[in-house]
């Protein structure tokens, strides 16, 4: 029987993290980065697994959100700052999730919008991983999955302005079970862009970065990471 969407990340995030230890990429005393999402709980919890039954001791988590530092603390594995001496800014390993994954692995994150602290995790590792279920694997990005860019309250009629020169549709992103728009955990509001045609991530990320009031947008394309994509069949794609 085809396996669903919530089967799919399972499998992604369990190969994955077994995968990456025998690897050698996930090892005892080491500093890893924890995404954010549905595929990446699952990972958090195989990791939780392997600590539990002895294959891991002494990791370090650095979390992307609340949503993974509550995790982190209810599966009993310690958690860090980015900036605490014990991790000094540097990690071994980014694991987390995708929107989507084009075939030159670009992604697009911050469907949760947990995308800055993602991307400065992402970004701040020395290996990055992704696990996604099938459909998260796109030909190119822009028109498909709407790109989050996570911006400065205060500037928010110049960023749309400056987006919208840029091609973008934009939406201010609301809140589900909140009356008005989203805030991040760090603060700040989301517009989700979406453009006619298929962009250039790697070009748009740094143009986008740039314009005052943009914190980061969703496009990682400067850490190049390994995919796991499982599939309905139950195989699992390594890219
Ligand atoms: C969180 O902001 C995101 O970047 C997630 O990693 C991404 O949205 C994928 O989420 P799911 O694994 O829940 O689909």
């Amino acid at each position: 029987m085809a396996l669903s969407q919530s089967e799919q990340k399972v499998l992604a995030a369990t190969t994955a993290v077994d995968s990456l230890i025998s690897e050698g990429l996930i090892f005892s005393g080491m500093k890893i980065g924890l995404g954010t999402g549905s595929t990446a709980m699952p990972a958090v919890k195989r990791l939780a697994e392997r600590i539990a039954d002895g294959t891991l001791k002494d990791i370090k988590a650095v979390a992307t959100s609340f949503q993974t530092t509550l995790a982190c603390e209810d599966l009993g594995i310690p958690v860090y700052t980015l900036n605490d001496r014990a991790i000094g800014g540097q990690l071994d390993l980014a694991i987390d999730g995708a929107d989507e994954v084009a075939p030159e692995k670009t992604l697009i994150k911050g469907g949760g919008a947990a995308l800055l602290r993602e991307k400065i995790i992402a970004y701040n590792a020395k290996h990055f991983a992704i696990v996604a279920d099938e459909s998260k694997k796109v030909d190119g990005h822009g028109t498909g999955f709407a790109l989050p860019v996570e911006i400065i309250a205060e500037a928010r009629v110049p960023v749309v302005k400056a987006l919208e020169k840029l091609g973008a549709e934009c939406v201010l992103r609301e809140g589900v079970k909140k009356a008005g728009p989203v805030i991040t955990d760090n603060g700040n509001m989301i517009i989700d862009c979406r453009w006619k045609q298929k962009v250039n991530a790697a070009e748009l990320e740094e143009v986008i970065d740039d314009i005052t009031g943009v914190v980061e947008c969703g496009f990682f394309t400067k850490n190049v990471p390994v995919v796991f994509i499982a599939h309905a069949d139950g195989s699992v794609e390594r890219m």
